[in-house]
């Protein structure tokens, strides 16, 4: 939710602000802004994409060595320029950019305005600004102070990067539940969400920590306290994310590049784990913590979007392989809803980005009731990373596209990885199937290949229904979180309405719907359940609905009664949502881009939402 960026040094800071906020934008893309200094505050801004702030850039002054930006996912206020940030503080002489939200904004507002503050925006984070504005001139203390005491008075989120016309040689910065990155280069120094702006810059980074105030200084260079004021010394880290990553690779969109990245990103996730002769499996990450599995009352995974559907195979292959009781739960509901938590639980925070606010307060609270939290994370020492107990990486990769793909199946690899350790060290697997599960998993990037190999299909499967109004996915066990996730894919990039359900509940209800209008996808590969789905799909044809069946190579008897079928390469139905979830992705990659529809920027979406 909003990408920022800051820079003081000695190159022109322009350039530096435009690339990092492009690098950004998948975080939101509703306006963008960004203010520069050079004798006086230059600000620019505008509703829009970043591309649409460079054209009204051009138009004033643009050079300067210090400067700050922002692209926004809008909270509060309309997505216009006026909401914009960055925001000039009442007297305009600070002028700050802000990703979070601040909750008693309201209350603060009215206290502020009683003072005789006028404000332009309907943002908490113009309230923000003025009420430091305000602290300063009542405290008559350092700007860098007037933030700290201002930060005690804010219930919410942030991360904020603020400089003033008095002090032109010093950027400030605080975060609060909102990621922000310090890049350290040779006297000059960057600011940013996550690293992706950074790394063509320098690799050494300090991740700043809720409530620690960063003061960088021309001068004195990099300078961090706390919210009560003691200082504290910088942890300087090394990045190692490679700059090619970023960037589309020949490939139209991130979205169809990270879908091709799969064969290899999901052998990244398992590099390392699985011993050279195949025949084990271990995670180092939760070495430390496996015991704790092994005895867990019960596995708890948490998250939200895509990764919940993640959550939702997990739930099948802890219940499956190691006997363990899963709930699966939106963070969102979780984190509010005073579950009862034991100290023998386990919770499994899974998130792409590490950063989504409500799983990352689900995470706080279950910790605080004493349960233990192992994190599955795509991004190297994103907040969630940091705030679990242990973890595993899944090393997909960057994920820039909104709609998370790569991501999706690196999560489902590394919960296979674990339930397959954790079900054979409990000894509710068999070391026979353990260990044929092993080889079947080694296999999968050379079959999701063979799945990719009928891109051309797959396109011209969605030419028929790029016009469509409504589509029903289903599936039935290891098939049903696919049908979700299918689901999900096509309504976040395509905008056609999309459900997904069991494929035996659709007779409670979606039965009603179909007609000879409705596409149906069923995920029907051969697996347990097999011809209970092959009734499902006769009821749909039964009542005109088009059957587009996703199954295993060879078949014949769903082959017969569908209207189009796409095969995939067989493997065991534990493993099968690896493979299935691929075509999917495609078949909404291909409606989207018919549609004419922003495939990696879809409307109103963000990647990374650190907002509840
Ligand atoms: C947003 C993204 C989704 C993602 C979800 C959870 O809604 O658009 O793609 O699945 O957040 O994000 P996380 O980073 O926690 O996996």
């Amino acid at each position: 939710m909003c990408g920022i960026v800051g820079y003081i040094g000695d190159q022109q800071v322009y350039p530096i602000l435009i690339k990092g906020l492009k690098r950004l934008e998948y975080r939101g893309y509703d306006s963008a802004g960004i203010a520069i200094f050079d004798q006086e505050i230059a600000l620019h801004k505008c509703k829009g994409k970043v591309a649409d702030l460079e054209a009204h850039a051009k138009n004033g002054s643009v050079s300067g060595t210090i400067g700050i930006g922002h692209t926004r996912w809008a909270t509060h206020g309309l997505p216009n320029d006026v909401n914009a940030h960055p925001h000039f503080s009442d007297s305009k002489s600070i002028v700050m950019i802000h990703n979070g939200i601040i909750e008693n904004y309201s209350a603060l507002r009215k206290m502020l305005e009683k003072r005789g503050y006028a404000f332009r925006s309907e943002t908490d984070s113009e309230v923000l600004l003025n009420l430091i504005e305000d602290v300063q001139k009542k405290e008559k203390v350092e700007l860098d102070q007037a933030v700290r005491i201002a930060l005690h008075e804010v219930v919410g989120a942030y991360a904020i990067v603020l400089f003033s016309k008095e002090n032109p040689d010093r950027l400030i910065a605080a975060k609060k539940g909102s990621p922000l990155v310090i890049g350290v280069g040779e006297g000059e120094y960057f600011l940013a969400s996550d690293a992706t702006p950074i790394v063509e810059y320098t690799r050494n980074v300090v991740y700043l920590e809720d409530e620690e105030i960063a003061v960088i200084d021309r001068a004195q260079g990099l300078n961090i306290i706390n919210i009560k004021n003691q200082k504290i010394t910088p942890y300087l880290q090394e990045v190692e994310l490679q700059l090619e990553e970023l960037e589309k690779g020949g490939y139209e969109h991130f979205m169809l590049k990270e879908i091709y990245e799969q064969p290899r990103s999901i052998a990244d996730s398992m590099r390392g784990r699985i011993s050279v002769d195949g025949t084990t499996v271990a995670l180092g990450g939760i070495k430390d913590y496996e015991q704790k599995l092994i005895n867990a009352r019960r596995i708890i995974m948490v998250a939200c979007g895509t990764s919940w559907h993640a959550g939702l195979v997990g739930e099948y292959l802890f219940e499956d392989l190691a006997r363990i009781p899963v709930e699966v739960e939106y963070a969102s509901e979780f984190r509010y809803r005073n579950p009862v938590i034991y100290e023998d639980d386990v919770v499994i925070a899974i998130s792409q980005s590490g950063e989504t606010a409500d799983t990352l307060a689900a995470i706080e609270m279950a910790k605080s009731k004493g349960a233990t939290i192992i994190g599955i994370c795509n991004v190297v020492g994103s907040s969630i990373a940091r705030a679990t107990h242990a973890g595993s990486y899944t090393h997909a990769g960057p994920e820039i596209g909104v709609a998370s793909t790569k991501a999706f199946t690196a999560q489902v690899t590394v919960l296979t990885l674990m339930a397959l350790s954790i079900g054979h060290k409990k000894g509710t697997l068999p070391t026979q199937r353990y260990q044929q599960l092993i080889r079947d998993l080694e296999q999968i990037p050379s079959k999701i290949e063979k799945v990719l190999k009928q891109n051309d299909k797959i396109k011209q499967l969605s030419d028929k229904f790029f016009q469509a109004t409504n589509f029903l996915y289903l599936g039935r066990g290891y098939s049903f979180p696919v049908a979700l996730e299918g689901a999900l894919k096509l309504k976040e990039i395509s905008y056609i309405h999309a459900e997904g359900y069991p494929a035996a509940e659709m007779k409670h209800g979606p039965i009603a719907l179909i007609d000879e209008q409705m596409p149906v996808v069923v995920i029907a590969p051969k697996a347990s359940f097999y011809e209970k789905v092959v009734s499902n799909i006769q009821e749909i044809k039964a009542r005109k609905g088009i059957v587009i069946g996703v199954v295993s190579e060879g078949d014949k008897t769903v082959s017969e009664i569908a209207d189009h079928i796409i095969e995939v390469p067989h493997t065991d139905e534990v493993l099968m949502p690896l493979i299935s979830s691929v075509p999917l992705q495609l078949l909404s990659y291909h409606i989207a881009l018919l549609r004419d529809c922003n495939v990696d920027q879809p409307r109103n979406l963000a990647k990374s939402v650190t907002v509840e």
